[in-house]
């Protein structure tokens, strides 16, 4: 029978028996999926694991800082933190197609984690008595079930688009994947999540996409673009949380159509900026999704917010579709 302490003693075990007495390491995202997978290895290995975060420059406003308080917090767990913001944004100029970004984020991620682990290995040399310092062989991943279907690696499915940690991985990958959610939704790892204690804060967080930001600009990841959406989503956030609407909605993607200019008229000049589309979905494990109807007062208080604090910023609109048809992310 089905119940998280079950599937809980089961993977320690199987996470032992792969690990054996070797180093670890684990992205962590800030995101449920990598926090649970994080708790389930330390729960089997300990301090064999070391969790790495990587602030890849397509975060979010004040997400850095928030992951490194909450789960250091939380867990006691081992965290380096790494910026890559200068290399992912080096790796995206120049790239538009959806898929070439996916591919491009999912690369630059193995190659921060290996050179973190490299890294490590220097500083256990320094401490070791003998000057040794074991490689590290293992990566821990927060793959789900759902990342694996949509990245064509289900049976019969085709590939809709590659999650960055699936689909998205270089094909010289060194490391040897350690992934104890990849049977699981969402919920179900929720459920795990709160049985090896986490908090609140960590499990009932809304999903938020590896690949981060990158993939909600729709053009050309820059610097600037990032600014102007990390602006527009952050209203978009805080809005959302005062009407008490985070338990309700599964998430809201907020989109940059960095692409796309419209005109517009501001005291008495003309404005030629970009829309920001809002995205809210409801789901039960993400496979297919409903938009949300958000109360109209609330989509009026987030555009006037937006078009008067984002300059770049003219038009917002709503994202009308279910999915199927549509995906919940725009790329
Ligand atoms: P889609 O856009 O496929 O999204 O309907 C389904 C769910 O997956 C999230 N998502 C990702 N999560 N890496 C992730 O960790 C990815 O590459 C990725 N792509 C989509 C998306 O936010 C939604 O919750």
């Amino acid at each position: 029978d089905w119940s998280p302490a079950s599937v809980i003693d089961e993977q320690v075990e199987l996470i032992r028996q792969q690990v054996g007495d070797k180093k670890v390491i684990c992205g962590l995202s800030g995101g449920v999926d990598s926090a649970v997978a994080a708790a389930l290895v330390h729960k089997a290995v300990g301090d064999q694991l070391t969790c790495v975060f990587v602030d890849h420059g397509l975060l979010r406003q004040d997400e850095r800082t928030q992951v490194e308080n909450d789960y250091v917090d939380a867990t006691g767990i081992r965290l380096v933190t790494i910026d890559a913001s200068e290399q992912f944004l080096g790796q995206l100029a120049g790239i538009t197609d959806p898929e070439d970004k996916r591919k491009a984020i999912g690369h630059e991620f193995i190659r921060t984690f290996e050179s973190a682990a490299a890294d490590l290995v220097l500083e256990a040399r320094e401490t070791a008595a003998d000057g040794s310092g074991e490689e590290i062989e293992f990566l821990v991943q927060g793959t789900l079930y759902p990342d694996v279907v949509e990245s064509g690696g289900g049976s019969g499915t085709a590939n809709i688009k590659s999650h960055h940690n699936v689909g998205g991985l270089p094909e010289d990958l060194q490391f040897k994947l350690v992934e104890p959610l990849r049977a699981l939704f969402k919920d179900e790892v929720r459920a795990i999540g709160r049985e090896l204690g986490l908090p609140e804060v960590i499990v009932s967080r809304q999903p938020f996409p590896g690949p981060g930001l990158g993939i909600r600009i729709i053009g050309e990841v820059t610097k600037d673009r990032l600014d102007t959406l990390r602006k527009a989503d952050a209203i978009v956030r805080a809005e959302l949380t005062a009407a008490g609407l985070d338990a309700e909605i599964w998430q809201c993607p907020v989109v940059l159509l960095a692409d796309v200019r419209s005109v517009g008229v501001q005291g008495d000049g003309r404005t030629y900026g970009h829309p920001i589309v809002l995205r809210p979905v409801s789901s039960e494990d993400a496979m297919t999704a409903d938009w949300t109807r958000l109360p109209y007062e609330l989509l009026a208080t987030i555009s006037n917010r937006i078009t008067n604090e984002v300059e770049e910023v003219n038009r917002v609109v709503l994202d009308v579709t279910s999915k199927p048809p549509g995906t919940i992310e725009w790329e």
